[in-house]
């Protein structure tokens, strides 16, 4: 497994572009099952996630291509609607193709992703959503298979606004028979790009974005060529380190409106932000101040995938503050990790209490999450001394080759990779 080795104490300097969204990506890829005819798909990431999501599609029969930041798919030849448990247990997300194939093929056959290093990521909704559309669904253990031979359109309420069930009910209703309504969707930016994507293709969805979303059904879509939206967690993630460090960064190819939750509590503890159209920079010199409360909510408030980040600065600010997660009921592992590095931090259920230090200090740590796995790097950078990241595949889940996009700005971080005779180099 690759390791990551971080010399700490540098500001964060220079300017860096950000990748596309690795939670637009997905879904819209899924998405793309929809069609049949060639689908071109630009600034999708280069990530172990979008790898395996491309394989899966590759094994279904469609042909797809990744080169530089573009995506080529063509999805004529697509031949399954089976996807196997192998592939459905390498990436959660692979649950996006529930909808798209069983609109397409009028059954697909997928198994339970199984729960997650952050929780146990229950899939009630996304089927109670496609019974609501008129489909079968047959379980047997971890099998799950689904009929329909044509949806219908339906008025479906989600008890929580979950993601992944509303763009998989979004999927689902593209090509349904009438009016497909969400209510208390969720409305996260990631989903008004599905929208926005799913209407180039001739589907007919309004309200992404907000908490009611209509879907009117289409007999067919054509394929198009889509540029995916920035990834804000990734920014976010650049802008927490900028901040530990106490550097100054320059940010293009942001979107600021999906990050004013974060800007909203960087600029609590003190450091400068400033926004113009979409480049964020953002800038301190001095010790982060605490922030009394801070809750992770579905969007707008703040986001779960920035709540690690956030925690290594507050783990250096000048008093106590307070995290409240909601979303997740793992989200806390790396809170070991971070006291390894001379974090003060005490977990109580879903809260963890952070008293700020004046220093962390270079450990060995292990990634236990994509998410937690960046928030190590951010401690690394800023910690004294040297930290060794170890499970980077987790990071690399989510990152372009983090190491390369913070040796932009000035981080002294090396990857180390084993080869076969048991060597390490980097
Ligand atoms: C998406 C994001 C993930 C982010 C999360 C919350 C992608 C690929 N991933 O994940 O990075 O952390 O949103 O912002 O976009 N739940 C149920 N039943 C369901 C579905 C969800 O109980 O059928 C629960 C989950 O267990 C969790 C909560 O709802 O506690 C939120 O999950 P959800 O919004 O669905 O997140 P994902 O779509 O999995």
């Amino acid at each position: 497994m690759d390791k990551l080795v971080i010399e700490g104490g540098k500001p964060l300097s220079g300017t860096i572009v950000i990748q596309g969204a690795k939670n637009a990506a997905l879904p819209i890829l899924a998405a793309s099952m929809l069609v049949e005819g060639k689908v071109t798909i630009d600034h999708v990431p280069k990530l172990l996630d979008i790898d395996v999501m491309l394989n899966i599609l590759r094994e279904l029969g469609c042909r797809a291509e990744h080169e530089d930041e573009t995506v080529t798919l063509d999805t004529s030849s697509l031949h399954s609607s089976h996807i196997p448990e192998a592939l459905m247990r390498q990436m959660r997300s692979s649950i996006f193709l529930m909808g798209p194939l069983l609109a397409r093929f009028g059954e697909v056959t997928i198994y339970q992703p199984g729960g997650c290093a952050i929780g146990e990521r229950k899939i009630d909704l996304h089927l109670s959503g496609l019974r609501a559309l008129g489909a079968q669904v047959d379980e047997e253990d971890s099998r799950i298979v689904c009929y329909a031979k044509r949806l219908k359109g339906a008025e479906i309420h989600l008890d929580f606004p979950s993601v992944g069930a509303t763009e998989n009910i979004m999927m689902a209703a593209v090509l349904a028979e009438g009016l497909t309504t969400i209510s208390n969707a969720a409305r996260e930016p990631e989903i008004q790009d599905l929208q926005h994507f799913l209407n180039s293709m001739g589907a007919k969805i309004f309200g992404a974005g907000t908490d009611t979303i209509t879907i009117e059904g289409v007999e067919k879509l054509t394929p198009c060529r889509y540029q995916v939206i920035p990834d804000r967690i990734v920014t976010g993630t650049v802008m927490v380190a900028a901040a530990a460090t106490r550097g100054q960064v320059t940010l293009l190819n942001t979107c600021p409106s999906h990050l004013t939750s974060l800007i909203h509590v960087l600029r609590r503890t003190g450091v400068q932000i400033t926004v113009d159209d979409d480049i964020i920079k953002v800038g301190t010199a001095a010790r982060p101040k605490a922030v009394d409360r801070i809750v992770t909510s579905p969007y707008p408030a703040f986001p779960t995938d920035l709540q690690s980040q956030i925690m290594v600065l507050l783990a250096l600010a000048d008093g106590v503050s307070v995290m409240k997660e909601t979303i997740f009921e793992g989200r806390f592992k790396h809170v070991d990790e971070l006291s390894r590095m001379g974090a003060d931090i005490r977990v109580d259920l879903n809260s963890a209490f952070i008293r700020g230090v004046s220093r962390l200090y270079g450990a060995t740590v292990e990634a236990t999450d994509l998410r937690a796995g960046a928030a190590l790097v951010i401690a690394g950078l800023a910690a004294q001394g040297k930290t060794v990241v170890e499970q980077v595949h987790h990071i690399d889940r989510g990152y372009d080759r983090i190491e390369t996009m913070l040796g932009r700005l000035g981080a002294r971080i090396t990857r180390y990779s084993p080869v076969p005779n048991n060597q390490i180099v980097p």
